[in-house]
């Protein structure tokens, strides 16, 4: 294998790997579905909960059967008594993210609800738990951080309420629970996206769900993906107001730097999930009395879209535009952004990795050794470092070990 008979395919663009049942992406139609159905039609019609059974079971629950699932989720709201212990002791500098993942890691061990089910019936269960419970770990984290007890779920409530209450104490408006329910509806899965795809990786090693999940929220904080909204959110209070909006975008462009919420490696006409939620994040914001931010995200997205280096690369407004000012709006706080993206989205996973496991093939590729290739040995003592050793305090054994500043020179053939 080398290069010139290999094709790299960089960030495994275009690639595909598996057939899925599950959500198809028409880039260049700017076309989401789920199973079939419009996600236009779904975002208006169907609750979070119908959702994920399309997901789970690739058809739409009759009457009874959705009330069957709901009911199965609503008992799983709770989080099991020991998980408590560890969230009183996460450290004050604990990032909701951080939260989000260490607790659902820790479920894994004390998933006795799910033990007893049959093989196959397993990672169902597993995939209901989780579902339900990571809206009472978010919430309940954000209430401990606050110094404010933690709220108990009401199993009257529909998921997007549920979670609402839990988080303020107060049953919410009607309004503010079904714009969060299209929100998760909106969010719950994307075709072969970077955490799904991880998701799936681990789930094609035989690994079990929680593992397959632990895997997908690590890869959906980054920037580039799930982290997008809260970075979108920060550039508009970075901006503060609509009239700087202009000076902004003209300094971020003589930057260079990137503008989130903008770009998507399959849509090239705009992501129809951020129509829709242009529209509830107007809706939302002059219901509550303020629509600065969503006047500053109009305006800077008139810019973007304006522009000719984003209309050349035919870079177009994603869904983590529009769900800033939304949630912003709903009075989520800006770090609970991603958890909000991995609440929604893990009906998807779930449901990718129970894919996978019905028709699984380990999925292995591979890349183009690049490196230097027959080396000669040297001695340990023939061989010169690259910078000289310097006495380093924090590196005498049993002291707490920091990276000694010697070694943090990058390797010579990493980029700068
Ligand atoms: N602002 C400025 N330039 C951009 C942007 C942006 N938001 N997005 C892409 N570009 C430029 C990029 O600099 C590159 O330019 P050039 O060809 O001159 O080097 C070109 O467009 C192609 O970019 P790329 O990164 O190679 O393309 P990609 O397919 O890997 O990009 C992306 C997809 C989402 C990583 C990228 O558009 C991006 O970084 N967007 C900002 C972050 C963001 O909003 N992420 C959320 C993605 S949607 C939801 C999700 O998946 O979670």
């Amino acid at each position: 294998m080398d290069s010139a008979t290999v094709e790299i395919k960089r960030g495994l663009e275009g690639v595909v790997f598996t057939e899925t049942h599950l959500s198809a992406i028409d880039g260049e139609a700017g076309q989401l579905t789920y199973c079939g159905y419009d996600i236009e039609d779904l975002a208006a019609q169907a609750t979070y909960e119908e959702t994920a059974f399309l997901l789970w079971y690739q058809r739409l629950p009759a009457t009874s059967e959705l009330e069957m699932l709901s009911n199965w989720l609503r008992s799983n709201r709770r989080l099991p008594k020991v998980v408590w212990g560890i969230m009183h002791s996460l450290p004050e500098s604990a990032t909701p993210m951080e939260a989000l993942r260490t607790i659902a890691s820790t479920l894994s061990m004390f998933d006795r609800a799910c033990i007893h089910e049959e093989v196959g019936g397993s990672s169902l269960c597993r995939s209901v738990s989780l579902t339900a419970k990571l809206p009472t770990i978010v919430a309940s984290f954000d209430r401990l951080r606050g110094d404010r007890p933690p709220i108990e779920p009401r199993d009257d409530l529909g998921h997007a309420a549920n979670f609402l209450y839990m988080l303020t104490g107060e049953e919410p408006d009607p309004a503010s629970a079904k714009a969060l329910e299209t929100y998760f509806v909106l969010l719950a899965d994307h075709g072969m996206n970077a955490s799904t795809f991880s998701a799936r990786v681990t789930a094609s090693t035989l690994g079990d769900v929680y593992s397959a999940v632990v895997t997908a929220l690590g890869t959906l904080k980054g920037p580039l993906h799930g982290g997008a909204s809260q970075a979108a959110m920060e550039q508009m209070i970075e901006i503060g107001s609509p009239r700087d909006v202009d000076e902004w975008f003209e300094k971020r462009m003589a930057r260079k730097e990137r503008i989130f919420g903008f770009g998507h490696r399959v849509y090239k006409v705009e992501d129809p999930r951020a129509k829709i939620l242009r529209e509830m994040a107007e809706t939302v914001a002059r219901r509550s009395g303020n629509t600065q931010w969503y006047e500053i995200a109009a305006r800077l997205e008139e810019r973007v879209l304006a522009h000719p280096y984003f209309d050349e690369r035919r870079i177009k407004t994603n869904v983590d535009y529009y769900t800033a000012p939304l949630l912003y709006a709903l009075g989520i706080p800006i770090d609970l952004f991603i958890p909000m993206f991995a609440i929604a989205r893990i009906a998807g996973w779930t449901a990718h990795v129970l894919e996978q496991q019905h028709d699984n093939r380990l999925i292995r590729p591979r890349a183009l050794y690049a490196g230097p290739r027959g080396v000669e040995w040297h001695e340990m003592l023939d061989r010169s470092p690259m910078v000289e050793a310097q006495p380093d305090a924090q590196c005498v054994a049993g002291r707490p070990a920091n990276c000694p500043a010697a070694l943090q020179v990058p390797p010579r053939f990493w980029p700068a």
